[in-house]
């Protein structure tokens, strides 16, 4: 993995981002020595070299039970005890998988809404399918992951009896509290525990993530595998200008400081949508609070270039962009030669697609650069576990990192609270 900044720095005074070399090394020491805001919450830091074989094969031996006794798995979970694991298996799986056989598996997420007719076509197609679930909450108490939670868990012992059921529903919850814990401990679910010091966001290493991705056939060792590496690239002995979780963190908050109020991931891989909508959380959640934070957006190009295209290049001058980019696709290949050349295409003919999609890449640098918008490129050689496991470290830590800048405590979420208790007090829950 790789990150440029020059053409985010360009737009800054000269020693803008070296200005922040102290300052960013004091908070890489605060979340290594635990004494930064949040300290409770910085067990995701040294999380991936944490990780041994054993554990990774006991996540594994629970995916292949589950693979092997259901056609179908729905993931409940919402936020961060989802987020993740749906950013790895779209981007790892082929874009058409719905619509193809696979020997895993179909992983279907829920719990993540309140919608009456979401949760009825859910139940409708799960009718007479060989389904699991996998019950993933923190608190084991958020409504929209309980509310599936109780229907699927019914219509699992209904459909399936009650000893498969109890042998296909999986939770991933608290060691000792919530109603996740105390369901699973009394129906004697296998079940795995989420990390006290692990916030959801940051809980995609664990089997929050862990889990749904080996179920859907994914190497989990491999992406374990990248993570450590950047642990690693990241760690808080690399030298400032050859840490790129260092360098993303202080580019960012440069650039904030200079007016950029807004930072626009963009991918040019329609399978790197979710993890975008990981990120939006793990920043969103991470930053905004006491009336600050770099607002986080998200597009996929080239299709948003048709719809979001024209505010970037022309908008308020308050954006800059991120861009991962993808070196090499999984496949090959090329725009075919045309005898009649009706669409006029014919000098593309015998080009990769994906040399017309990093074309389009460097167009649009171009352009937006020219229009006043700072950029920075990630680059990842392919789309593949390794290469995932290192994004996912690299956003984390930078998170961590740039939230201390910025002089908020990134690990909480008070804000999440506050439509809860509205909820709560309007559909009349004993004490609200
Ligand atoms: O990052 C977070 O902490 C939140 O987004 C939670 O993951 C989300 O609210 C779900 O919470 P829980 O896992 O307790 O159901």
């Amino acid at each position: 993995m790789k990150i440029e900044l020059k053409n985010a720095a360009s737009f800054l005074d000269a020693q803008a981002i070296a200005n922040f070399e102290a300052p960013v090394m004091a908070a890489q020491r605060a979340l290594d020595d635990g004494t930064c805001q949040g300290n409770d919450y910085v067990g995701w830091l040294h999380l991936p070299s944490s990780i041994t074989p054993e554990f990774i094969n006991e996540v594994n031996h629970t995916a292949q039970v589950l693979r092997e006794n259901c056609d179908a798995v729905v993931v409940a979970g919402i936020g961060g005890s989802y987020l993740g694991a749906k950013a790895v298996i779209s981007a790892l799986d082929d874009n058409f998988s719905w619509l193809k056989h696979s020997d895993c598996p179909r992983i279907l997420f829920a719990g993540n809404n309140i919608s009456e007719d979401y949760l009825t076509e859910l139940i409708d197609y799960l009718h007479d399918v060989r389904f699991g679930v996998i019950n993933i909450s923190k608190s084991g108490t958020t409504t929209e992951t309980a509310i599936t939670f109780r229907l699927l868990k019914k219509m699992c012992e209904e459909e399936r009896g009650k000893v498969l059921a109890q042998k296909v529903i999986v939770a991933v919850t608290d060691a000792k509290k919530g109603a996740a814990r105390t369901t699973a401990d009394k129906e004697g679910y296998k079940s795995f525990v989420i990390p006290d010091n692990v916030g959801g966001r940051f809980s995609v290493l664990t089997p929050v993530g862990l889990l749904p991705i080996a179920v859907a056939g994914y190497d989990i060792a491999e992406l374990v595998r990248g993570a450590q590496d950047m642990e690693k690239q990241c760690g808080v002995d690399v030298p400032f200008a050859e840490n790129p979780c260092a360098q993303y963190a202080a580019c960012r908050n440069a650039l904030y400081q200079s007016g950029k109020k807004i930072e626009i991931l963009v991918n040019y891989q329609p399978k790197l949508h979710f993890m975008s909508e990981w990120w939006k959380q793990l920043y969103g959640e991470s930053e905004g609070k006491d009336g600050k934070g770099i607002f986080p957006a998200s597009v996929d190009f080239s299709t948003d270039l048709h719809s979001m295209g024209q505010w970037i290049q022309d908008g308020e001058r308050t954006i800059f962009e991120t861009v991962i980019s993808v070196d090499q696709p999984n496949s090959s290949l090329t725009v075919p030669s045309d005898d009649e050349n009706l669409d006029g295409l014919n000098y593309l003919a015998g080009k990769h697609i994906d040399e017309v999609n990093h074309k389009a890449e460097e167009g649009t640098r171009m352009a937006h650069i020219e229009g006043g918008v700072p950029n920075l490129r990630i680059t990842i050689p392919k789309l593949d576990a390794y290469n995932l496991g290192q994004l996912i470290y690299f956003f984390e830590k930078g998170c961590g990192i740039s939230g201390q800048l910025i002089g908020v405590n990134p690990f909480n979420q008070p804000g999440v609270e506050f439509y809860k208790k509205n909820m709560f007090h309007l559909l009349e829950k004993p004490g609200y």
